[in-house]
């Protein structure tokens, strides 16, 4: 699934006034109609801005009763020491379970983690947390029973879905006190040791106030999180070590370098360098850029992608003895790795990309491209996490794994 695509919400378009003159009921009925349609249709769409990771629209703020504020103010100085219980292999295997599909969330594979992300949980305009459909509460209910019931050691936590941005929330002190005692109350009544921050598509400085104010109100054993996209091409310019200073570790999206361009086919997660165009668009560049700003490397984890990408109508190469770069007349879709298993496309020979360390399947007949995570680019990842002392990994998303969990278990490897 697409998790990185700008919906655009479209006006509904309204009827065209008939030129004649038309009586006072009639206008009545039809703006009561209009009001229908529209009533419908926002209902419609706001379903469909639900579905989407953090996007951003203007607030729409029903005022909703707001809770007395705490006696103790919330900008005090001390800072609570987190400590992170130290893994058997010292790594973080983290994998993000989309609440999309409940059935997904096995015992086996929360088992295979250090820390099981439910992704996600909703946030309105103001900052509080709350889940709004039963789909989302059966999954939500099936995951913490399912990752609380494990014996391993697992870590379990939330990701945001916010109706608006991280930046709103920061901006306006009131909603940023809603969104810290909102986080901290649904950690506590459900049991959770957690959360993550998608920051992904955000880039104002003041965010780092709400991840102070939010470390300031939660215990010193819950775990705060941040997703961030990779620099340079994403143009965001956070300070990694200012973040770390109230985060435990971040989980950066050390991939879709090539994403604004989807005529050309290409890793989605390079470990090196791409064809001539494209480089220092790669996991060892980003991750170099990163440890230069923290020199706290084991607070870094890189991602592993379990979605395929696939071109159709992929032709002629880029670049001389460079196969994996191509030309392609459409748009790149993506599907988890268990469709790609389940079209057959396993069992077509796979080539692999030296210089980039990546896997990716061409097939001349109908031209069409697919690339994709499989054991050998993944355990050229685990020795670079080792060679480079990063933290460990991420997984984007788990339920895409195939059922003997393939993916995941090239991944554990790890420890
Ligand atoms: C929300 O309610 C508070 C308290 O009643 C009030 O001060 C504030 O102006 C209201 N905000 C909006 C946007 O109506
Ligand atoms: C921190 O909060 C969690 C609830 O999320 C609770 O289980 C834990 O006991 C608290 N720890 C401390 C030290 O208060
Ligand atoms: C990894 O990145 C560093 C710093 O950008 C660079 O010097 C090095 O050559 C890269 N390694 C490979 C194998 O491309």
């Amino acid at each position: 699934m697409a998790t990185g695509e700008n919906e655009r919400v479209k006006e509904p378009m309204l009827p065209q006034r008939s030129p004649n003159a038309v009586r006072c009921c009639k206008i009545i009925a039809e703006f009561i109609v209009i009001l229908i349609v529209c009533g419908i249709l926002s209902l419609g769409l706001s379903v469909i801005i639900w579905t989407v990771y953090d996007n951003v629209v203007s607030p729409d703020v029903t005022n909703t009763t707001v809770e007395p504020l705490e006696t103790t103010s919330i900008t005090t100085t001390t800072m609570p020491t987190t400590t992170t219980k130290p893994l058997a292999c010292q790594k973080r295997i983290i994998g993000f379970f989309n609440a999309f599909d409940a059935k997904e969330i096995t015992a086996a594979r929360v088992s295979k983690l250090t820390h099981a992300v439910f992704a996600k949980i909703p946030m309105d305009y103001n900052g509080e947390l709350g889940i709004k459909t039963q789909e989302t509460d059966e999954a939500f209910e099936k995951f913490k029973s399912t990752a609380k019931g494990v014996e391993t050691d697992v870590k379990v936590m939330i990701s945001i879905c916010g109706k608006t941005s991280y930046r709103e929330i920061a901006q306006k002190t009131e909603y940023t006190r809603i969104f810290v005692n909102s986080v901290a109350s649904f950690l506590e009544n459900h049991l959770i040791d957690g959360v993550d921050m998608n920051w992904e598509r955000e880039n104002y400085h003041n965010n780092i106030n709400l991840l102070k104010e939010l470390r300031i109100r939660l215990n010193g054993s819950q775990l705060i999180s941040v997703t961030l996209p990779s620099p340079p091409n994403s143009g965001a310019t956070f300070q990694v070590d200012e973040i770390l200073k109230y985060a435990d570790f971040v989980n950066v999206v050390s991939m879709g370098y090539y994403d604004t361009d989807r005529t050309r086919t290409g890793p989605i997660s390079p470990l090196y360098s791409g064809f001539d165009g494209w480089k220092k668009l790669d996991v060892n560049a980003t991750m170099k850029y990163f440890n230069k700003e923290v020199k706290i490397s084991e607070k870094l984890n890189i991602v592993i992608p379990f979605f395929t990408r696939i071109w159709s109508n992929a032709i002629d190469v880029v670049e001389p003895g460079r196969e994996m770069f191509r030309d392609a007349q459409n748009e790149f879709s993506q599907v988890p790795f268990s469709k790609m298993k389940e079209d057959g496309w396993t069992e077509h020979k796979t080539s692999w990309d030296k210089k980039s360390k990546s896997s990716y399947i061409y097939d001349s007949e109908t031209k069409t491209f697919l690339t994709f995570e499989n054991e050998e680019s993944i355990s050229w990842k685990l020795q670079f996490i080792r060679e480079e002392n990063l933290g460990g990994l991420w997984i984007r998303f788990m339920d895409m794994d195939d059922d003997e969990n393939t993916l995941l278990n090239s991944v554990t490897k790890l420890c």
